[in-house]
């Protein structure tokens, strides 16, 4: 029964073969295109981690160099400063676990080398006392301002919202002499 059911196609292939003298193409090649696009799609993905494992051995900076002096103020209120800024603004960097993986760790080595070239609380005596007042006026307008901390800062650091009063007192001590 069966046999008779694949005779005619027997009889076709038998049929081409005969007139073009090729072998039919068209049909073993639609059955191999699925699994080369699938081994080149494993192959971009195995490149890529690849690059991905490469790129952890290239060196990024995370010291934190010794703390050589540090702002005079209350407690209370370096301790809002502490949890909000200074980990970009200090050389008491608490460095993230996602800064030890590449390419994030560019990202918020960058970013901490540079808050601290702006404003390091770390080496607040090597500023002069008109440069301490700029920079104690700017973090008061940066925060205000909602510029500081960076909008992507608090989500990683749960439980970091400025109440009230901590605005109050980060003004007073901004607003304040020295
Ligand atoms: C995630 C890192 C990070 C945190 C946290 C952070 N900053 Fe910054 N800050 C930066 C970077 C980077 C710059 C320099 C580039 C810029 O202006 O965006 C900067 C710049 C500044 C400047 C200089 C702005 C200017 O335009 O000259 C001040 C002032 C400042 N930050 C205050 C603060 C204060 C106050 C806090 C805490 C309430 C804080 N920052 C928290 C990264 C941070």
């Amino acid at each position: 029964m069966t046999i008779h059911a694949t005779k005619p196609l027997g009889i076709e292939f038998a049929a081409t073969w005969g007139t073009t003298k090729q072998y039919p193409t068209e049909a073993p090649c639609d059955n191999q295109e699925e699994p080369t696009m699938k081994k080149w799609l494993l192959g971009a993905v195995f490149l890529l981690l690849i690059a991905f494992v490469m790129i952890q051995f290239i060196p990024v900076d995370r010291t934190n160099p010794p703390v050589l002096s540090d702002i005079p103020t209350e407690p209370e209120v370096k301790a809002v400063l502490q949890a909000l800024c200074y980990d970009c603004h200090s050389h008491e960097t608490v460095w993230p676990w996602y800064s030890r993986i590449a390419p994030v760790s560019w990202r918020v080595a960058k970013d901490v080398h540079k808050g601290r070239e702006e404003l390091n609380f770390s080496m607040w005596d090597q500023y002069t006392t008109q440069e301490q007042v700029k920079k104690m006026r700017e973090s008061l307008k940066e925060v205000a301002a909602g510029e500081m901390p960076p909008w992507f800062y608090t989500p990683t650091h749960r439980g970091l919202h400025l109440s009230a009063e901590d605005r109050m007192m980060l003004r007073t001590w901004a607003d304040g002499p020295l």
